[in-house]
């Protein structure tokens, strides 16, 4: 049983009873076009700087007040004190008695020795992963590293799953201008046969790479997809008369087409990957936290180790940030907070993430499970129920996409939705369509939207360009929808490590408000099981018949029509 001290009910706290008085006097009457023309400095009040990205809070549903009584709620709640739990290495992962130190991760190599936790030296250890990370990837970069037949590497095909998947292939997205060694990456993760077999086509086998992602070694897509991976493999290179089917030319193939990523080496080894081949990390950090470890191999692929290096210092300058500096100017704490704000004050349960840049079209899948897998809880970290909602629905879409979609709804339905934007004043596509700067034409939809949520139009700025009566209304815009806006010189690997560790954070104080073990993810074993039992009711009737009547009835039309 771990000593985490129980969590404090929020809820309890004279600043949540503050917090909710609060909440109804803005209710009564905050627009956020008044506090603009009454407080010139409301920008700079409510604006931030960290490092490579700059935050502009101020057009939220906040005050001075807020602030203060947000950031009285979270030292009530002691998130300090967790907070600086977490990074020494406490098992604040109460379920599974674990520590989480995905900042770990991210520590340079001179902070060896500093960080030993339950007897391990994990900053040591997290190089020496690294270190070996680095030499493979550039042999696979320089060509040194060949398949079966004597070519380089020009593919790689990384297999995993959910925090195996969803941050690798964001990153690559997201970083794609700078993928310089000429190898293409590709992701497969559903275990729908047709996302391998998309993921597979038109390939060369001999000069492709299959890097098998999983943290347990045991997931049933992973594994499912590595070993339909092997046989695709085997068969080509077979049918291509670059080995003959022995038994040892089958073996050579795997070992050199054929590498791992997991916590479970035992399990790598016994699938008949080379543990040379394969790349540990621990079980200290979650799957949605692993992008910056072994689970990045093929980043370190296609950037270079370099460029890793970078997106690791941007994690660990935000983790930097986020320990040392003071609630009310943590614009981290505070957009945790305000998160808060939103969901128990104001009913806002849904929260839009718009990043007005097409490399960071998969962030929004990316962030779904960072934050719904680590906040969507009902129980506490003691096992006691939770005392308010929690958990934010995270969605999203890249601008000007959204625009054209969902922002109807975010603009004039019945529910506020409070959105990050996020956007880069730098491309490395720079543009003109008839002497348009074409990202300028991008950037102003970004400013736009944001205006427009926040200040709206009147009935007398709709009457006064001359629309019907009757139509006045429909074309009216309330405004006082929150935004922040996140903005960024360029999108580099650094600012992009910089962007993830913010996002971390904030679903650690979000979490830690509610009394949340951010860290478990319970609520994904319940459908593992029943898939178990299910699948085999597609062919046998005694397992059908122990079904209920909707699955019997949905597996009879499968039948029926197979
Ligand atoms: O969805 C449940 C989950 O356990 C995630 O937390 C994890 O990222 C994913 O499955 C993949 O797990 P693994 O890396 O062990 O294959």
């Amino acid at each position: 049983m771990s000593c985490t001290p129980a969590p404090i009910d929020a809820t309890q706290t004279p600043e949540w009873a503050a917090l909710a008085t609060h909440q109804k006097e803005m209710a009564d009457g905050f627009t956020l076009k008044e506090e603009f023309a009454k407080d010139a400095q409301r920008v700079e009040k409510f604006s931030f700087d960290m490092d490579d990205l700059h935050f502009d809070l101020s057009k939220n549903l906040i005050d001075q007040k807020t602030v203060d009584l947000l950031c009285g709620l979270a030292r009530a709640v002691k998130l300090e004190e967790r907070r600086d739990a977490m990074y020494a290495g406490e098992h604040i992962n109460t379920t599974e008695d674990r520590a989480v130190l995905h900042t770990a991760l991210r520590r340079p190599a001179s902070d060896k020795g500093k960080f030993v936790v339950d007897g391990q030296d994990t900053v040591a250890d997290v190089h020496e992963v690294l270190d070996r990370m680095y030499a493979f990837a550039n042999k696979v970069r320089s060509g040194e590293w060949k398949g079966v037949s004597g070519k380089h590497i020009e593919h790689v095909v990384s297999i995993g799953i959910g925090g195996s998947d969803l941050g690798p292939v964001m990153v690559y997205e997201a970083l794609r201008p700078l993928a310089d060694a000429g190898i293409d990456c590709r992701y497969v993760s559903n275990i729908d046969p047709n996302d391998m077999a998309e993921k597979v086509k038109g390939l060369d086998p001999e000069t492709t790479l299959c890097i098998i992602v999983s943290k347990t070694f045991t997931t049933l897509e992973t594994l499912t997809n590595a070993r339909e991976a092997r046989t695709w493999m085997l068969q080509s290179l077979r049918a291509a008369g670059a080995i003959d089917g022995s038994a040892e030319q089958d073996a050579d193939a795997i070992r050199k087409h054929f590498v791992a990523v997991s916590t479970a080496l035992d399990l790598v080894a016994d699938f008949g990957i080379d543990p040379e081949n394969a790349f540990g990390f621990w079980n200290w950090v979650g799957g949605r936290y692993s992008v910056d470890s072994a689970v990045g191999l093929s980043l370190i692929i296609a950037f270079g180790p370099e460029r890793f290096q970078e997106f690791l210092a941007g994690f660990h300058d935000m983790d930097h940030y986020f320990k040392n500096t003071p609630l009310e100017k943590n614009v981290v704490a505070l957009m945790g907070l305000m998160n808060v704000w939103y969901v128990n004050f104001w009913g806002m349960g849904s929260h839009a993430v718009l990043p007005y840049n097409q490399y960071l079209h998969r962030f929004p899948a990316y962030l779904q499970q960072l934050t719904m897998e680590s906040n969507g809880k009902s129980v506490r970290w003691d096992g006691t129920p939770v005392t308010s909602a929690t958990g934010e629905v995270f969605w999203g879409e890249a601008g000007t996409n959204g625009q054209h979609a969902f922002y109807q709804l975010i603009h004039q339905g019945t529910r506020a939705i409070p959105a990050d934007f996020i956007a880069f004043v730098n491309t490395p596509n720079p543009t003109k369509d008839d002497g348009q700067d074409v990202h300028e034409l991008f950037l102003g939809n970004f400013l736009a939207q944001t205006k427009a949520l926040a200040f709206g139009k009147t009935a007398d700025e709709v009457r006064a360009e001359g629309t019907a009566e009757w139509m006045v209304p429909a074309r009216v815009f309330d405004g006082n929808r929150p935004t922040t806006s996140i903005f960024g010189c360029e999108l580099t690997p650094h600012a992009l490590g910089e962007l993830i560790a913010l996002y971390e954070h904030i679903t650690f104080v979000e979490g830690t408000v509610w009394g949340l073990d951010s860290y478990d993810q319970w609520g994904v074993e319940l459908g593992k099981q029943l898939a178990k039992q299910i699948t085999p009711a597609f062919h046998d009737d005694e397992a059908l018949a122990q079904q209920d009547a909707s699955t019997q009835a949905l597996i009879a039309y499968y039948r029926a029509h197979r």
